[in-house]
């Protein structure tokens, strides 16, 4: 049997780095990943989510939180994302974010909490019931997606640390790696990202602490190894990579509302009856759609009334946007 006749020149040496890193992941999404490495010898990059964790995550599917909409493709849910540690491109945080370290992972929950504690992501893993939802997501930038998301509500994470009387909001931290992630290089947003909710929102059982997409560990471009997802409010409240969960007396200052307080409130409850200052937010582009289907309308909430429009009582939502 004849030999195979390996390269002198490694393809890193003659195509892009980003080009053979894309190529290799894409190789590797679709199951190749032994073929890549082998051909191009590229198997010891940097280990990932991808390649130390497990490739499925058993969830049970919770009825209470099951749209009939169809979700939106796999692909799309991860190749148009904004993470914009990665860059402000739709495409960006699929072509940069298998870079991120994502094990070991810990995520600190601290503050106003009788036990705070450093949560291992295994830890965290196992710390209540896999459920898997399926939640709207409607950005503010007028698209949404349907998702299938694998998680838990965040209540039992923050139930577990034992919150003071004093808690009355929740700040979530992403996490910064500026070796992997080249959009922290942009000044576009003081990093990190911070997010936060007020408490009773945070310990809405709708609040979801998310592990995975599609039955499967989140890619990085989707927040991995956890991040949160609210789904009665714009997209931008659901921060990802999360390294750190702080719980205060006061409200604290979020990403968006720190670059453009008039545009982007605390609150951010999807209302279709408030403009965003540039744009409408009274219809959405559903992706997934094809860019010339006719946009739908908003739902107050995102759809989600019922369940939280209580939350909101007597508030005024103009001011409070
Ligand atoms: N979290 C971090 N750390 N950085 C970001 O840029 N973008 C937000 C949110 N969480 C963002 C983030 C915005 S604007 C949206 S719409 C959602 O993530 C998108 O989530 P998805 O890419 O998983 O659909």
């Amino acid at each position: 049997m004849s030999r195979l006749k390996l390269p002198t020149i490694a393809p890193s040496d003659i195509t892009p780095e980003a080009v053979w890193q894309s190529r290799r992941r894409w190789l590797r999404q679709a199951g190749l990943g032994a073929l890549a490495a082998g051909a191009g010898g590229l198997g010891a990059a940097a280990s990932s989510w991808a390649d130390e964790a497990p490739k499925t995550l058993a969830a049970t599917p919770n009825p209470d939180y099951w749209l009939s909409n169809k979700p939106t493709s796999e692909k799309d849910i991860t190749s148009y994302n904004n993470f914009y540690e990665f860059g402000t491109g739709k495409a960006d945080p699929f072509e940069y974010a298998h870079q991120m370290q994502t094990r070991p992972w810990t995520v600190s929950v601290e503050g106003e909490v009788a036990r705070p504690r450093i949560f291992d992501i295994d830890e965290l893993l196992k710390l209540a019931p896999m459920e898997e939802r399926i939640y709207r997501l409607r950005c503010v930038e007028a698209w949404s997606m349907v998702i299938p998301w694998s998680g838990y509500s965040l209540s039992a994470l923050l139930k577990a640390v034992e919150p003071t009387s004093k808690a009355r909001f929740v700040e979530f931290t992403t996490v910064m790696q500026p070796d992997n992630m080249p959009g922290l290089r942009s000044r576009i947003i003081d990093w990190p990202y911070v997010e936060g909710l007020r408490m009773d929102e945070a310990m809405h059982p709708l609040t979801m602490l998310v592990f995975g997409v599609y039955g499967k560990p989140l890619p990085g471009q989707n927040g991995a190894p956890l991040r949160v997802a609210i789904p009665w409010k714009y997209g931008f409240k659901s921060g990802k990579s999360i390294v750190k969960i702080r719980l205060l007396e006061d409200m604290p200052m979020t990403s968006w509302a720190q670059i453009a307080p008039n545009e982007y409130g605390f609150y951010a409850n999807v209302n279709p009856g408030v403009a965003h200052p540039r744009w409408s937010q009274a219809t959405e582009r559903r992706i997934g759609d094809g860019f010339f289907a006719p946009r739908v309308d908003t739902l107050m909430y995102n759809g989600y009334g019922e369940q939280v429009a209580a939350l909101y009582a007597g508030m005024d939502l103009r001011k409070n946007y």
